[in-house]
């Protein structure tokens, strides 16, 4: 051997040795001849124990068959058999891992060369990816059926209300007209749920400590899950703050615990954990989670656990498994956290139990927001000039007729092209604007400011049936009514906004 196949010979066993792929020779009886460490740090086992041992021992039992048949049709020719696949390799300790495989067949036409490359981590970002993407879109569908629905509810409860304010109570039709605005009422309670899976209810986050929210719940907690099911609190003592609402962290740990409740019917055990945790690089990468510091949140049970179906769906609205199920309790904390920031994930073996981990970032100390505290007044009537701008006919119509009702004039407009004609005609006699937001030809917000510009005081009401923060910037001043609202509740914002000094 001259001096330059020495050299060659030595490079291509370092290059084998410190491959960070594993690398392995398997002969036509299967038996793995060779075998470099990174295949051995794969499977768990020393090289010694390798050697000798069929490659088929370290493939997951159900696809054995599949890469048997490559094995042979290869041996008989190699073009029968795909020269780079996916497999499942099953590791000492009992663990499965993806692996991405490349085969040579070497000139002695039985003996394989193999690359390997362990995929399990990024598959499962592409998983986690898939899923938020998933969650995205339904996201986006909900928000919107979510806004022609409180349109509709809208002239639902106005006539409703119209009816019961005009019928006797011993008028037979009395009775079906409360039941139909009892109804739409819980229709929108049911929206209102959707709104918050979308992500587009108005929040007014503040600096929240999770173990306070959780200590005040532990008598509920205790109720709801009963006697059969022992409960335990693994609280950090120097838990750092979130910047949340803790009536929507109360949601969150409320139906977290009923659906580990449901799944112990023979009881087991509950835990519930907070943990300050800082994410790293190395954990980013692998993980849906953005690098930073975050409150852990961890709710496991003992229950019967989840298969992989129900696992990818079961943060879905309306997605359920129980007879009597909503299927709105996981999309809901799913909606609150992600509003916030957050991240959830879930792992479930059936028979053994469901953890879910929600990660909330790291509050600031600043930004508490005042809460406004409504105030409730008796209907209110008025005799001032009101210009209702909406393009929903349905909706325009008893809006008109619910302000007359109450005393006021009523101007109305289609469109905000029309609102201005007749703001221009009626000048100065129009004491307030109660406008629609989304509208064809021009929106409620450019309406008002060409309405501005010639009557710079005017005041204004905006309406939609999407969320304040969805439509309007964050300004305090704007005053802003979500549909479906009461006529109770339109005549305490206009008698605010008309009593207010301009
Ligand atoms: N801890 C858990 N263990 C096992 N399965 C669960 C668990 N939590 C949720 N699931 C599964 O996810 C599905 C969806 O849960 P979700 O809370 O959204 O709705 P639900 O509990 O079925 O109905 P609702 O919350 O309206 O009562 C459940 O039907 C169940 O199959
Ligand atoms: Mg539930």
């Amino acid at each position: 051997m001259n001096y330059t196949d020495q050299n060659e010979q030595i490079e291509y066993r370092l290059l084998f040795q410190k491959s960070p792929d594993p690398i392995i020779l398997v002969g036509g009886d299967t038996k793995i001849k060779m075998a470099n460490p990174a295949f051995s740090e794969l499977v768990g086992e020393g090289i010694e124990q390798i050697i000798g041992k069929s490659f088929f021992d370290y493939i997951a039992p159900e696809e054995r068959q599949q890469v048997f048949e490559y094995h042979k049709k290869r041996r008989i020719d190699p073009k029968l058999a795909p020269f780079r696949y996916k497999f499942t390799l099953l590791s000492k300790d009992g663990k499965k891992k993806i692996i991405d495989r490349t085969v040579i067949l070497l000139p002695d036409g039985q003996t394989t060369l193999s690359i390997l490359r362990d995929i399990t981590s990024y598959k499962q970002l592409e998983a986690q990816l898939i899923q938020a993407q998933k969650m995205e879109a339904i996201g986006r569908l909900v928000a919107g059926i979510v806004h022609d629905f409180n349109n509709m509810l809208q002239a639902v409860m106005c006539h409703t209300q119209f009816l019961l304010s005009k019928l006797d109570r011993d008028n037979p039709g009395w009775k079906h007209a409360y039941e139909i605005d009892r109804l739409a009422h819980r229709t929108a309670e049911l929206i209102h749920k959707l709104l918050v899976f979308s992500r587009n209810q108005d929040i007014r986050p503040r600096p929240i400590n999770l173990n306070q929210v959780i200590d005040n719940m532990k008598d509920m907690i205790c109720r709801i899950i009963g006697e059969d099911i022992q409960c335990t609190f693994y609280l950090d003592n120097n838990l750092w703050n979130i910047n949340a609402d803790a009536s929507h962290i109360e949601q969150i740990i409320m139906n977290l615990i009923v659906n580990a409740r449901d799944a112990m019917p023979h009881g087991g055990k509950l835990s519930i954990e907070t943990k300050n945790v800082e994410i790293n690089e190395a954990y980013a990468s692998t993980h849906l989670i953005k690098v930073g510091a975050y409150v852990m949140l961890t709710i496991s049970d003992t229950g019967i656990g989840m298969g992989e179906e129900v696992k990818q769906h079961a943060f879905e609205p309306f997605f359920t498994t129980k007879r009597d199920g909503t299927g709105l309790g996981l999309s809901t904390v799913y909606g609150i956290v992600k509003q916030y920031g957050g991240y959830i994930f879930v792992y479930s073996e059936i028979n053994k139990g469901t953890t879910f981990k929600i990660y909330f970032p790291k509050g600031e100390r600043t930004s508490i927001c005042q809460m406004q505290c409504g105030k409730t007044e008796p209907t209110l009537k008025g005799k001032e000039t009101i210009l209702i701008v909406e393009d929903e006919e349905a909706v325009r119509e008893i809006l008109v007729e619910m302000l007359k009702e109450l005393g006021y004039r009523v101007i109305e407009a289609k469109n905000g092209k029309e609102g201005l004609n007749i703001a221009k005609v009626h000048s100065g006699n129009i004491d307030v604007i109660l406008t629609d937001i989304i509208m064809p030809h021009m929106d409620g917000k450019g309406f008002i400011k060409q309405i501005r510009d010639l009557y710079p005081g005017i005041k204004v009401i905006y309406m939609s049936g999407y969320p304040k923060n969805m439509v309007l910037e964050n300004n305090s001043n704007i005053t802003f009514i979500q549909k479906p609202f009461t006529t109770h509740q339109l005549s305490t914002k206009l008698r605010h906004i008309l009593e207010e000094s301009p």
